[in-house]
Parts: C-alpha cells; sequence; structure tokens
C-alpha cells in the first residue's frame, strides 16, 4: 500500500516535470504577458491597437470583413504564372495589384491598416494575416482561427488574375484554387465560408454594404441556407456583373456563391453546412490553415495562435428569414433532402446595409 502510494505519488511528479517542460512560457518584455515562443511578444501590442483602432473595439463590422477578404486576396496570388502566396504584395505592390479588376475596393483596407504596419514590427505578410484572423475572433460563431510569424516581405508584385471573379465559371473558380494551392472541390467551398461574415460595394456600387446573408456581423450557416433560396440572375448588364438577385430584400448574392451551390460538384458540400455550426467552425478553420501559409514551408514559421482570443460562441439554430419556408428552396444537392427549419417569427422585412466603419 504504503509503495503504491510512493510509486502514485512519483509519477505524478514526472508528470508534472514533463508538463512545465512542455508549457515553458517566456515572460514578454511588456511585464504583462507570457508566450511559448518570445518572438510572439510583439503580437500583444499589435492586437490590442488593432481591436482599439481598426475593429472599433472589438466589433465584428466592415474592417473586420474587409481584413479577412484581404488575407484572401495576399495569399492567392500564387500559382503556375508566378506569385509569392501570403507574403504582404497586395500592399508593398499597392499600386500595381490594386488596379487589377478583382481587388477592386481593397484600397481601402490596406489603407486603414497601413499606420498599424508602420507603428509594429513585423512583415507586412504576417501583419495582413495576424489583423485577419485576429479580426475575425471578433464575430460570435467564429472558429479561432491560427496566426504564424516569419513570412518575408515580398519583393515582386503577384500577377493579375490570380484573384477569381464573381462571374467566373464554377470550372475555372475550381481550377484557380487547384492552381494556387491544390485546393480540392470540398476544400473550395470551405473558402466561401468566409462569405458569412461579408457585404459587398462595388459588385453594385449603386447599393455599398449589401450583405450576402441577413447576418453578416455572425459567423453563422444563414449564408449556405439563404444562397439556396431561389433567386434570378442578373441580365449582364454592366456594373452588375457577377450578381444575382437575392429574393430576400437588402441582400446580394454573388453569381459564383449561386453556382457554387447549384453545381452537381459542390451543392451537397454546400447544403451540409446548413444548420452545421460544428461542422462550419471546423471546416473554416482547416481551410484558412492552408491558405494563410500559402507561399512558405510552414516548418520555418512560429505559430502565435495563443494570442488570437476565443472568439464569442453562437449557440442559435439556422433558420428561414420571415416570409420563407423550405418551399422557397431550389434544392441543387441530389443526395440529400434540405433540412426542414423554422422561419422567423414576424413581417417581412429587408437587411440593412453594413454601415461602412
Ligand atoms: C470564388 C471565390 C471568391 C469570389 C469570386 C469572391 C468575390 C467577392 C466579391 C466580389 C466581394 C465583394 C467585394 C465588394 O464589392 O466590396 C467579396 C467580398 C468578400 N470576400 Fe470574397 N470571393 C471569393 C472567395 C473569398 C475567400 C476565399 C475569402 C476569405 C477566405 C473571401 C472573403 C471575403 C469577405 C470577408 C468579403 C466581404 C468584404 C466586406 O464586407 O467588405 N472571399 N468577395
Ligand atoms: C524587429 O523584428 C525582427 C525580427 O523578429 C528582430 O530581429 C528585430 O530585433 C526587431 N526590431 C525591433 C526594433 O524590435
Ligand atoms: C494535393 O492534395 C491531394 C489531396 O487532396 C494529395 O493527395 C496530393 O499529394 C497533393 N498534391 C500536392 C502536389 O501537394
Amino acid at each position: 500500500m504504503a509503495f503504491k502510494a510512493l510509486a502514485a505519488f512519483l509519477s505524478v511528479a514526472a508528470l508534472q516535470v514533463a508538463n512545465a517542460a512542455l508549457t515553458r512560457r517566456v515572460a514578454c518584455p511588456d511585464g504583462i504577458n507570457t508566450a511559448t515562443n518570445a518572438a510572439c511578444c510583439s503580437l500583444f501590442a499589435l492586437r490590442d491597437d488593432l481591436q482599439q483602432n481598426l475593429f472599433d473595439n472589438g466589433e465584428c463590422g466592415e474592417d473586420v470583413h474587409e481584413s479577412l477578404r484581404l488575407t484572401f486576396h495576399d495569399a492567392i496570388g500564387i500559382g503556375s504564372f508566378g506569385g509569392g502566396g501570403a507574403d504582404g504584395s497586395i500592399a508593398i505592390f499597392e499600386d500595381i495589384e490594386t488596379a487589377f479588376h478583382a481587388n477592386a475596393g481593397i484600397d481601402e483596407i490596406i489603407n486603414e491598416q497601413k499606420p498599424l504596419v508602420a507603428r509594429h514590427n513585423l512583415t507586412v505578410g504576417d501583419f495582413i494575416q495576424f489583423a485577419g484572423a485576429l479580426g475575425v475572433s471578433n464575430c460570435p460563431g467564429a472558429p479561432r482561427l491560427p496566426a504564424f510569424l516569419g513570412r518575408p516581405n515580398a519583393v515582386a508584385p503577384a500577377p493579375d488574375k490570380t484573384v477569381p471573379e464573381p462571374f467566373d465559371s464554377v470550372d475555372s473558380i475550381l481550377a484557380r484554387f487547384a492552381d494556387a494551392g491544390n485546393f480540392s472541390t470540398v476544400e473550395v467551398v470551405w473558402m466561401l465560408i468566409s462569405h458569412t461574415i461579408a457585404a459587398a460595394d462595388l459588385v453594385d456600387p449603386t447599393i455599398p454594404g449589401t450583405p450576402f446573408d441577413s447576418t453578416p456581423g455572425r459567423f453563422d450557416t444563414q449564408f449556405f441556407l439563404e444562397t439556396q433560396l431561389k433567386g434570378t440572375l442578373f441580365p449582364g448588364t454592366a456594373g452588375n456583373q457577377g450578381e444575382v438577385q437575392s429574393p430576400l430584400g437588402g441582400e446580394i448574392r454573388l453569381q459564383s456563391d449561386h453556382d457554387l451551390a447549384r453545381d452537381s460538384r459542390t451543392a451537397c458540400e454546400w447544403q451540409s453546412f446548413v444548420n452545421n455550426q460544428a461542422k462550419l467552425q471546423n471546416r473554416f478553420q482547416a481551410v484558412f490553415t492552408k491558405m494563410t501559409v500559402l507561399g512558405h514551408n510552414p516548418d520555418d514559421l512560429i505559430d502565435c495562435s495563443e494570442v488570437i482570443p476565443e472568439p464569442p460562441a453562437f449557440t442559435g439554430s439556422a433558420t428561414f428569414p420571415a416570409g420563407f419556408t423550405n418551399d422557397d428552396v431550389e434544392q441543387a444537392c441530389a443526395a440529400t433532402p434540405f433540412p426542414t427549419l423554422a422561419t422567423d417569427p414576424g413581417p417581412v422585412t429587408s437587411v440593412a446595409p453594413v454601415p461602412p466603419s
């Protein structure tokens, strides 16, 4: 008995030593924080600066949405015809890359981030990816995204045509993602989870801030439900190329999202996210982790994910907006019926635009 107790005591002591070795943290020069790698210490001040001075004290608003879009437009600049991936080239060579059609409007967030980039000692690629991951942590329902340091600054701009456009065909979108980073067909759908916190300023410039779903401040599954409602393709008039009229007032739908929701290769994966918050979080975290290191060997980067806060939870269910039911769904997945969901009570309302910030 005594021996057993001693053995148990010794093995607990050994475990504690092993744990301490695994989680040994360094004290940061700020005298407040600790980190597993001293290189991550500088990110605490950047985190606070971004939250206060770019993200309006922790909102999931336009600046967060634009910062997430920027992570993509920088990272996807890679492939068989050139580009260095997530290397900051979009901001370093701003004059060149923001002139590309697909980057319309992205100069706004580049210029808002610029003074913060100047105040902090990070490469531009690291900054852009960190700002996006941090910003998303303000959105209820979001997964906690990773943050890495060590991407060298770009030495050349990315070429044009690396960023997909809303009027591109599903074939061309799948091919572009495969070329950029060996993304599979389902991973392309996972990438579009991002559009749950999104609005368009320039797809139809007459209605800036028009969201892609009814809850652009929440990282939920409504986007996948609402893109499956019957919608009308706009005639290809100048100014709204790639736009589909959503049946929900105040909402815009990209033709690319409309088509991905209906193509036989992607429709079932698209539908699988409706009312599946856990899958939404898991897959977006996985695909962002792949995207955020494009152009780099992950082994060369330092993992500073501990600096990203745990996002607020969202525990509600997906629902049809008032006035809509399962009858309004344009079923596209042949294998599985659309989930049966409740309808929001009350009168039919229009979705409010995302205010500029
Ligand atoms: C087929 C691929 C994609 C296409 C065609 C596409 C296209 C677009 C377009 C046209 C807009 C509206 C821009 C404007 O007029 O202001 C937009 C917004 C946005 N996109 Fe994408 N996108 C794609 C994939 C992605 C990916 C992979 C991400 C991130 C991982 C992303 C994140 C966003 C976000 C967050 C916004 C909202 C920006 C805001 O509200 O200011 N998109 N996208
Ligand atoms: C800036 O960061 C680099 C790389 O992490 C580091 O070597 C350098 O000492 C830092 N400079 C300042 C002023 O903190
Ligand atoms: C691309 O991804 C597939 C899995 O989707 C994997 O089997 C293959 O090895 C990858 N190819 C490259 C070049 O990384």
